[in-house]
């Protein structure tokens, strides 16, 4: 694989848990590069922006090329790509392999048109998207419309590069419906060779929500596979996504990690449950994309404080990567281990509702608990919170 020879999880923003499809624009994308910068969030490594599904006009052109939405991106996409290395930081995009985006498919995206533009569509067409109910468009036969990449793999890849993407994220999305495709692997790897044969380095990270076993065949073809379905904005999906990504850990390794999906910190309104996701994902050796609006943070925010926690940094961009595998599970507590290029270290996640304590190992060589350096012999954890044991 001659894929980007990134070997390290990718750190970075991308619009999607903060925007969805209708939300982003231009404006949007660049005054959150502006704030990863500004807040020192790319000098600590969060460095690609990944701009996610609803970037795309309504239609393709004539020629069968995509574009981004008039309204919301008029200065197109290889300006913003200009824009954003000229901030010293990565652009990434989103493209789906079959017929049509998951935004075309959950969010009744480009079924309302002002021009080529993409317009909100009525509330009716999104709920009946967001419970599976929206029937596709006749129109939809005319592959004008068709927003996905099956069988145009090479003119969209092709067109990407030319914007300069540094970045693909390719996403399944029922690429099945209305294609005649059935391997997750086979559509994947077909977008991973053209990738290779593409003349810039490009981190490739392919999403199926775990259908297939991706961890069984993505390492060879991806840098990341996604393990289970969306992430949302709770404890409890959290602490799930977390436990099935490290039931399949042992596939990831360096240049090739799990993905339990993007960050939802600072989506929560509970600054100790961003401190252990950010915590948990570093001990997966995840890629972090921060998925919260950076406009609205403050310097001394505590989100801002667990994003850029030198102990998870340090974690998560250790040179072994390896992913933590859960060690025990019980109602009060998820406790993960993983090693490190020196040592190991444990970590305790109080999933419960009550405070908890936990007794310091005697042999434990640092311990850490909501960001700060621990001496005591026991610990009390708040329900959320986390101690970490380095040995
Ligand atoms: C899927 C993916 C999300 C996001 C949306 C975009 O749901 O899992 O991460 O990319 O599609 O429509």
């Amino acid at each position: 694989m001659t894929l980007s020879p990134r070997r390290t999880p990718v750190l970075g923003w991308n619009s999607w848990n903060a925007f969805r499809c209708y939300g982003i624009s231009e404006k949007v994308i660049l005054a959150n590069a502006d704030a990863l910068i500004d807040l020192g969030l790319r000098d600590v490594g969060y460095d690609t922006v990944v701009v996610d599904d609803g970037w795309q006009a309504a239609t393709r052109a004539s020629d069968g090329s995509l574009r981004s939405c008039p309204k919301r991106f008029p200065s197109g996409m290889k300006w913003l790509g200009d824009q954003l290395h000229q901030r010293g930081l990565k652009f990434g995009l989103y493209l789906a392999p079959g017929r049509r985006t998951c935004a075309q498919v959950w969010d009744g995206y480009g079924r309302r048109t002002d021009g080529d533009a993409v317009a909100r569509p009525p509330r009716l067409v999104e709920r009946l998207a967001r419970t599976g109910r929206l029937r596709p468009p006749k129109s939809d036969r005319a592959r004008r419309r068709d927003l996905g990449s099956w069988g145009r793999e090479e003119q969209d890849l092709a067109q990407l590069v030319d914007w300069g993407i540094d970045y693909l994220k390719y996403d399944w999305c029922r690429a099945e419906v209305g294609t005649n495709q059935a391997c997750h692997e086979d559509a994947f790897a077909l977008m991973s060779q053209l990738i290779d044969s593409a003349d810039r380095d490009i981190v490739y990270s392919i999403s199926e929500y775990g259908d297939q076993a991706p961890w069984e065949w993505a390492p060879q073809i991806a840098h990341s596979w996604r393990t289970t379905d969306d992430i949302a904005a709770s404890a409890a999906s959290v602490f799930s996504i977390a436990r099935a990504t490290a039931t399949h850990g042992s596939a990831t390794q360096p240049g090739a990690v799990g993905d339990p999906d993007m960050l939802q910190a600072g989506n929560f309104n509970n600054t100790r449950l961003d401190r252990t996701h950010v915590m948990l994902w570093a001990m997966l050796a995840a890629p972090m994309m921060i998925g919260t609006d950076l406009r609205r943070l403050k310097s001394d925010s505590p989100l801002l404080h667990a994003l850029k926690d030198p102990k998870a940094l340090e974690i998560n961009q250790d040179e072994a990567v390896s992913c933590a595998r859960l060690a025990r599970h019980s109602r009060s507590f998820d406790v993960y281990e993983r090693g490190l290029s020196t040592g190991s270290v444990t970590m305790w996640v109080n999933t419960g509702r009550r405070p908890a304590t936990v007794t310091v190992p005697t042999d434990a060589r640092e311990t850490w608990s909501a960001g700060r350096r621990r001496s005591a012999a026991t610990l009390q954890l708040q329900p959320a919170d986390y101690a970490l044991f380095l040995f």
